[in-house]
């Protein structure tokens, strides 16, 4: 039905995308090509007649996270791959985000993993054609080992066609060496297992101001690189806030503030901050490299109320001049000796809420670390960079520590 198709793929994935294994495990660093190549690898594996009766079911923890994520990668490779075809081809429901090639009725489901409903969807999940024989985990690490059960569970029972294998796929950003992830897949000899490891180096299509800010990384906070870029296990040592959770709440909040931190070169990061009951709720992040101000407005217009108050960087009061010009209640954070130190402990003491779609501020999150000294021993600095959105939430509690009579605005 396709003539012509040409897809690019990166050279060290081919085994991966060949191996039948029931644990295919695709462990990597940032921008490795991971999702990219998963998407397309099963893109292209459905929409095979060898293939008929297989059908695909994406997890991530949280179900919405899938809507930017997995089915935006998926949707975009069909796209790739069949170009003008792309509507005879797949059949793509965007508001229940469900996938059905047309070719051979094969079907591609999202779910989350977050609740005991959920839990019990996926325990009743059937296809009209086919069996569930794929699943492929988006940031397994969001799961527990109890989550994988479950999953695994789905996949039994005799396949009618003899192309057809049960396999469970695993992509994710190596976090903590004890993970259960690792003792399970990584510890072991198993031939029904398979691992992969990549990086940004092993990705031939990744830009050039990635491989920047990998080597800036590389030079100011060596270890942040071995796990974040090299994504090789991390220690859990050393992390500075652990006290988060990605989790969807409700919107009523006793108070709400944005932070913003400037950037160009860095991301300039903007987060919009709830607090109820003492606890704080991070609602939404803009996130942008190489965006000027205006720029910036632009792409904040509409998503953060400008009758909130805006605490900022306060290293660049033109900035500051321009949000306020642009009708934003903007002031900048007071920033003397000891305020980051203050601004931690306020956070470490509470429980921080993070929504699913602050990607980058939870990416920060799990890899911000104290200093170590020349003799491996931890400091009490934090490695101040690839911590963009962590400013923005520390400018934003700062005004609550003023309100607990700590002076902490100009
Ligand atoms: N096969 C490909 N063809 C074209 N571009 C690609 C391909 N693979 C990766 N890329 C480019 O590299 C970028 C990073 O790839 P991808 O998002 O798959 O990385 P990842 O390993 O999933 O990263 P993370 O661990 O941060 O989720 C993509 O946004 C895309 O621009
Ligand atoms: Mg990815």
């Amino acid at each position: 039905m396709l003539e012509n198709v040409t897809v690019r793929f990166n050279k060290c994935f081919k085994a991966s995308n060949e191996c039948k294994k029931r644990y295919r495990v695709l462990m990597g660093g940032a921008g490795s090509g991971k999702s990219v190549n998963v998407a397309q690898d099963f893109i292209i594996k459905l929409m095979s007649p060898n293939n008929h009766g297989a059908n695909l079911l994406v997890v991530r923890k949280v179900e919405q996270s899938n809507r930017n994520s997995t089915f935006a990668e998926l949707t975009s490779a069909a796209a790739r791959i069949c170009k003008k075809q792309l509507s005879n081809v797949w059949e793509i429901k965007e508001s229940s985000m469900e996938m059905r090639c047309r070719i051979n009725g094969n079907r591609i489901i999202f779910c989350g993993f977050n609740d005991l409903r959920q839990r019990e969807k996926i325990k009743s999940i059937n296809f009209p054609a086919g069996k569930l024989t794929w699943i492929w985990i988006e940031e397994a690490t969001e799961l527990s080992e109890n989550d994988i059960e479950i999953l695994d569970d789905r996949l039994r029972g005799d396949l009618e066609n003899d192309n057809l294998y049960y396999q469970i796929t695993l992509t994710f950003n190596p976090v903590s060496s004890r993970h259960w992830i690792k003792k399970r897949y990584f510890d072991v000899v198993s031939d029904d297992v398979y691992t992969h490891h990549s990086t940004y180096l092993d990705n031939d299509f990744i830009d050039k101001a990635f491989h920047r800010r990998m080597e800036m990384r590389k030079k100011f906070d060596p270890e942040g690189y071995r796990v974040y870029a090299l994504g090789e296990w991390g220690a859990q040592e050393g992390l500075i806030l652990t006290n988060f959770t990605v989790c969807n709440f409700d919107n009523n909040f006793d108070s709400m503030v944005v932070g913003q931190d400037f950037g160009f070169n860095h991301a300039n990061a903007i987060v919009l901050v709830g607090f109820r009951d003492g606890q704080v709720y991070v609602c939404d992040e803009l996130y942008q490299y190489a965006k000027d101000t205006s720029e910036l407005i632009s792409l904040a217009e509409g998503r953060f109320d400008k009758n909130i108050l805006m605490i900022c960087d306060s290293a660049e009061p033109d900035r500051i001049k321009m949000w306020r010009r642009a009708g934003y209640n903007a002031i900048p954070a007071y920033k003397g000796a000891g305020s980051v130190m203050a601004q931690i402990d306020y956070l470490k003491q509470r429980k921080i809420f993070i929504a699913p779609m602050c990607d980058n501020l939870i990416k920060e999150l799990q890899a911000w670390r104290w200093r170590t000294d020349n003799n491996g021993e931890l400091t009490d600095t934090p490695v101040d960079v690839f911590d963009d959105a962590i400013a923005a939430l520390r400018y934003a509690i700062s005004g609550n520590l003023r309100d607990e009579g700590i002076s902490f605005l100009k």
